[in-house]
């Protein structure tokens, strides 16, 4: 993570730093991208990248800018985390929570299916954003695969069939249950 971080801050920045010359001092970079002075430098790129970089990181303005580009780059992890939320629910695990989950926890998540008023303990509520808060990814999926003895939960929640040895399902069922609380 640090070593891919810095060689793709090293790529941002080069064309920046390339405008300041020589190399013996490095000033605020005015406006880089206006700059047509970079090409020759880029054929040097590779041996003084790391020079550059710690040279940047003396100034203030150089010291901005990788904080800049470290913020951009770690908003850009967060939007590709976000996005592959959505695709982590797989039609079987959908098609599962819809024709089995449901009938105790409701299609609305709250606990409420047809076989709730059955159970001695009440599932929780999907929806209550204290308790999406006060469980981790691993013990849902815990819950989900091996039912819920295996957390110290009712037994009445049953291990999810298939879900054990099918990441993809187990996951997919782990997302809906989250999605209940966005
Ligand atoms: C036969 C009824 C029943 C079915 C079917 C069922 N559950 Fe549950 N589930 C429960 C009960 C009861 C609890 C509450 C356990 C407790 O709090 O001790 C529970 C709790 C849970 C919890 C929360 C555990 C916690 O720590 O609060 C999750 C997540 C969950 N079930 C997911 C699922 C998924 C996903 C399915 C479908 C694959 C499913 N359940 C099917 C009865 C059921």
């Amino acid at each position: 993570m640090k070593l891919s971080t810095t060689l793709l801050l090293a790529a941002l920045l080069l064309p920046t730093l390339g405008s300041c010359g020589g190399g013996e001092s490095v000033d605020p970079p005015a406006d880089s991208d206006s700059d047509s002075a970079t090409a020759p430098v880029t054929e040097t790129v590779t041996e003084q990248a790391p020079a550059k970089i710690e040279e940047a990181a003396k100034t203030e303005s150089g010291m901005d800018q990788l904080e800049a580009l470290e913020n951009q780059a770690t908003g850009a992890v967060e939007a590709a985390k976000e996005a592959t939320k959505e695709v982590v629910i797989s039609k079987a695990a959908q098609a599962l929570f819809d024709s089995y989950c449901v009938t105790c926890h409701g299609k609305t998540g709250k606990g409420d299916g047809i076989a709730a008023a059955g159970l001695p303990v009440k599932p929780a509520s999907f929806t209550d954003a204290a308790w999406q808060a006060s469980v981790t990814d691993e013990h849902l999926a815990l819950v989900i695969a091996e039912g819920g003895a295996a957390a110290g939960k009712s037994p009445l929640m049953v291990a999810a069939p298939g879900a054990k040895d099918n990441p993809e399902l187990l996951n997919g069922l782990v997302a809906i249950v989250r999605a209940f609380g966005e």
